[in-house]
């Protein structure tokens, strides 16, 4: 098994993996249900997620990918899961009162006023939400992050702006984050997830 660019995912024959710190046990993690995944597997060289880091994850969903950040930080972290959806949520919370690193924030991402209280020192913030305002959203967000924190977009193009191109839009979304970050990493999430890219930013 290797580890992959000391990203906590390991790798073993084709299959990607985390370990959960609390059954101890390895679990696949899948590129097709993953953007984290399918960017580790494009060969993201790095997410700034590492043991005993506090994460603000916006778009949690029913938790897959969260579990996984949650394996990833270890008993010692902290995931701050937020979802908007009611409904999805009801996954969430059953894994949140599993893994006691896991905690669910249900607020809309869009109005991180509403919830930075409830959140301590956040080092890194994950952003999946496929929303026409998703850099605006991340960027607000970014606000949150300590000073030299790293910011991981995952970008859905059609919802950005469905009457262009992907790589119009992609090019374009760099632009917007080279103004206010230090961007480290871009990699294409393709084949795993069709016209989505994802980003990796250090705060300035
Ligand atoms: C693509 S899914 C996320 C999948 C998840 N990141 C994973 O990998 O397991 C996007 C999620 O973002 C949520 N979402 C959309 N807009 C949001 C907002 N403004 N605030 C919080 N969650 C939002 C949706 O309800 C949906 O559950």
């Amino acid at each position: 098994m290797i580890e992959i660019n000391k990203t906590r995912i390991y790798k073993k024959g084709g299959d990607l993996l985390t370990k959960n710190p609390y059954t101890k046990k390895y679990e696949k993690i899948d590129p097709r249900h993953s953007k984290l995944a399918a960017a580790v597997k494009k060969g993201l060289s790095q997410t700034g997620i590492k043991e005993n880091s506090r994460v603000l994850y916006l778009g949690a969903s029913h938790g897959y990918t969260p579990g996984h950040v949650s394996n990833i930080v270890g008993k010692g972290g902290l995931v701050f899961c937020v979802e908007n959806s009611v409904v999805v949520a009801r996954d969430l919370v059953l894994l949140c009162k599993e893994k006691s690193n896991m905690h669910p924030l249900i607020f809309s991402a869009d109005k991180p006023g509403d919830y930075k209280d409830r959140l301590v020192g956040v080092d890194v913030v994950y952003q999946d939400v496929a929303q026409k305002n998703q850099v605006g959203i991340f960027l607000k967000n970014l606000g949150l992050v300590k000073k030299g924190g790293f910011g991981l977009l995952a970008l859905k193009a059609r919802s950005y702006d469905v009457s262009k191109k992907p790589g119009v839009v992609f090019k374009e979304v760099l632009k917007e984050l080279e103004k206010e970050t230090n961007v480290v990493d871009f990699k294409l999430l393709d084949p795993y997830e069709k016209d989505h890219a994802f980003y990796v930013v250090k705060k300035k």
